[in-house]
């Protein structure tokens, strides 16, 4: 008998962590990358997407003929638009201003329904919008929230986290961006169990900067989920930072990552440098893939230093 079909939603998680063996990086250090633009649509959000709506409906609260509502700068719309058109709901994605032009197309192409919110109402305006629509019209709207949920957490807890722990022996250092935390604190919870003494590093972009997803926690939005207490460092990257090491991703390894991902490459070189006596085992998570961001040229604007750099919202 031949194996039940797979659906979309069957791929979301199990992606591979790779060792990245031709990035430059001292003597007696290891990188490895958590290649999350291998979900379905391009990015690890589709794992609270799946985990979120599978909770809701469990408990009821998520019904047919409802409308998914939640405020997002790319990922977790797109993510949350496929998982919505399996099971069969509307979907409405608060957006600000200024994210890469692929992202609103992508999410129409997917047949969401999109509400702009200026980018100067912040992380926190568009979670507000969202609410206040959600309240509005509670029978019909279903308010996904994963800036709150504590699944979001335990989603990467037991997937993410678990994936990597049973892919590596040995870890020292765990790198990962903010936006809701989420990663993070699953992650990193996860894999201190099975390696005590476990480094937990967090990024984020300088204040005003607006790296897609991630912002800066100096920018009058900490998130909920977010434990400072739980990690032992937080590093600020710049747009042009993490652009260069995006592209120095894609010349030596040959994978085009996004525009997090170069960030958490330059943590993760700037973690290595740390230890470069001792050694050691770096993990970085890699959130997506590169392909929506090179409509807006990323590697132009980083080459020309370009002020535009910080009106675009990089992930
Ligand atoms: C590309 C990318 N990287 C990293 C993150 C941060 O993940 P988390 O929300 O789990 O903190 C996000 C969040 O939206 C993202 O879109």
């Amino acid at each position: 008998m031949t194996a039940a079909p797979l659906t979309p939603l069957d791929l979301v998680g199990n992606t591979p962590l790779v060792e990245l063996k031709r990035v430059p990086r001292p003597d007696g250090i290891r990188l490895f990358a958590k290649l999350e633009g291998e979900n379905p649509t391009g990015s690890i959000k589709d794992r609270i997407a799946r985990r979120l709506v599978d909770e809701a409906e469990q408990r009821g609260v998520l019904r047919p003929g409802m409308t998914l509502v939640e405020a997002s700068t790319g990922n977790t719309g797109i993510a949350l638009a496929m998982v919505a058109r399996q099971r069969g709901y509307g979907v409405r994605i608060v957006l600000p201003e200024g994210v890469v032009p692929s992202v609103p197309q992508i999410l129409e192409t997917l047949g969401a329904e999109l509400v702009w919110c200026p980018p100067q109402s912040g992380t926190k305006g568009a979670i507000e919008m969202a609410e206040r629509m959600m309240l509005e019209d509670p029978e019909r709207c279903f308010a996904v929230q994963q800036f709150k949920s504590p699944l979001n957490i335990d989603c990467h807890y037991r997937t993410t986290g678990s994936e990597i722990v049973a892919a590596l022996d040995h870890a020292d250092v765990l790198v990962a961006g903010i936006g809701t935390g989420g990663t993070l604190m699953g992650v990193g919870r996860r894999m201190r169990e099975a390696y005590p003494g476990l480094r937990v590093v967090g990024l984020e972009p300088h204040v005003g900067e607006y790296l897609q997803g991630l912002r800066s926690l100096e920018d009058a939005f900490m998130p909920p989920l977010l434990d400072l207490e739980a990690i032992d460092g937080r590093w600020i990257v710049s747009a042009a930072e993490s652009i260069r090491a995006a592209k120095l991703v894609a010349e030596t390894e040959g994978i085009l990552v996004g525009i997090s991902s170069g960030a958490a490459l330059h943590v993760g070189l700037k973690e290595a440098e740390r230890r470069r006596e001792r050694g050691g085992n770096i993990v970085m998570m890699f959130s997506d893939s590169g392909w929506k961001y090179l409509p807006a040229q990323p590697w132009e604007a980083a080459k020309a230093d370009s002020p535009d750099l910080d009106e675009v919202h990089w992930w």
